[in-house]
């Protein structure tokens, strides 16, 4: 290992990730906690340090309010509500209310639905030797289901999709670490707007109707004696929907990249359906769609021996730690054999995710389901990848397929 890799801000762009993984690495190596003066971001690779601060809310924060640009009334800033911005004792409130609809056995009930919709999605595409497994399979399954779940029209699905892209490219020109400021451009506000108004027409709609769906039963609800306002109604309805399907999305298409470089392990799952699981597994730990998260020092503290003074931005590298070679052995390889536990794909500690048994049910019924129908593929070309800098997978993915 050289001593000399001077400390600096991430590639840019994450495309297939290999620059990425290898600044993530040599960070781990030589920097394992650095705090980038510039933008007093501190950002944490190893995976304890991560597991650490991810363990401690009372110092590690995740209520962004102050740190966040007030652009007026007029632009939503959809936090209210949302349990990821949250800390205690709101945090422990409002999850306990909303992870009632998110237990395994709520979402095992929903495993013949998601079954028939993946049969259908895979029904439309039966004949072509060549198709988008993204636009025709991985995007609109979770994006149908979640809608499902929350009781808005599935229908509406290419809404949800652009506006999704519009929050996410509010976020791509500002380096990892920094506090956001300045400006936002009038077309994401207009598509912040849209995205409001829909929802609060969804909201207003079940306070004077019942629907039992969920949304149903989020306006309905009381925390302490108190129902939750239209904007917290809002703000997680719309982080649902977003935590909700484009993370499953780029999941499902991951599992194909990690096969692509790692034949013999595919080959194993097609001798083998049993590993499908594991293979799901190995795919969030190996390339987690989710890159890093963000906490906000409350106090000066210190991570792994170096001071983080209170109020900096501490960004967690999900994948650095996934990758640590003191938690899981020859950390690049893709190894259905290995003890996947404890990766940090998820998140940890009291934030960890509500959605996980859905994330790797839908990806397990579709991954059965191509290798079902069709006993080769390759990946064609263009491979596009998804350019938001916290997100690693891809946007497009032709398949070349050869029916079973
Ligand atoms: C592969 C798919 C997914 C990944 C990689 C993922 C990743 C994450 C991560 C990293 C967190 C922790 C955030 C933090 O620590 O601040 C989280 C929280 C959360 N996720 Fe997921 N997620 C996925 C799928 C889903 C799905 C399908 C849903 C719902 C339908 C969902 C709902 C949530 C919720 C509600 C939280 C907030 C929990 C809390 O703050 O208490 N996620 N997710």
């Amino acid at each position: 290992m050289s001593d000399t890799f001077e400390a600096k801000r991430p590639p840019t762009g994450v495309g297939d990730g290999v620059d990425l993984i290898a600044w993530c690495r040599r960070m781990r190596e030589h920097h394992p906690v650095w705090l980038d003066d510039e933008t007093q971001g501190a950002h944490v690779f190893r995976f304890d340090d991560i597991q650490t601060v991810l363990s401690t809310p009372e110092v590690f924060g995740s209520d962004f309010g102050e740190l966040t640009p007030d652009f007026g009334e007029d632009v939503p800033n959809f936090m209210e509500g949302v349990l990821t911005m949250t800390d205690p004792p709101m945090h422990g409130k409002l999850r306990k209310l909303v992870s009632q609809g998110f237990t395994p056995r709520s979402i095992a009930r929903l495993e013949p639905r998601v079954a028939e919709l993946a049969d259908e999605l895979f029904e439309s595409v039966a004949g072509q030797d060549r198709f988008d497994f993204v636009s025709s399979i991985t995007y609109p399954l979770p994006v149908i289901v979640i809608a499902e779940m929350l009781g808005i029209p599935a229908s509406d699905r290419d809404l949800f999709r652009q506006w999704g892209e519009a929050l996410l490219a509010s976020n791509y020109e500002l380096p990892v670490g920094a506090i956001p400021e300045g400006d936002i451009s009038s077309d994401i506000v207009d598509q912040m707007k849209e995205m409001r108004d829909y929802l609060l027409s969804h909201v207003e709609d079940r306070r004077n109707n019942d629907r039992g769906d969920l949304i149903s039963r989020l306006v309905a609800v009381e925390v302490e004696g108190e129902r939750l306002k239209d904007t917290e109604v809002v703000g997680f309805l719309n982080f649902l929907l977003l935590a909700g399907h484009l993370t499953t999305t780029l999941l499902m298409g991951n599992a194909l990249l990690s096969f692509a470089d790692a034949p013999d392990a595919l080959a194993r799952v097609r001798g083998d359906r049993s590993l499908v699981p594991a293979a799901v597994e190995e795919t969030l730990r190996h390339r987690p769609p989710v890159i890093f998260q963000y906490r906000l020092a409350k106090q000066d503290t210190e991570i792994g021996g170096v001071h983080v003074p209170a109020g900096r931005p501490v960004v967690t590298w999900l994948l650095a730690g996934n990758r640590d070679p003191e938690k899981f052995a020859s950390p690049d390889r893709f190894d259905l054999d290995r003890a996947t536990t404890g990766h940090l794909t998820f998140g940890h500690g009291i934030h960890f995710c509500l959605g996980t048994p859905l994330a790797r049910m839908e990806s397990r019924l579709v991954m059965e389901r191509l290798l079902d129908r069709y006993s080769d593929w390759s990946l064609g070309d263009p491979v596009y990848y998804e350019r938001s800098p916290d997100i690693f997978g891809v946007k497009s993915l032709p398949l070349d397929v050869t029916p079973a």
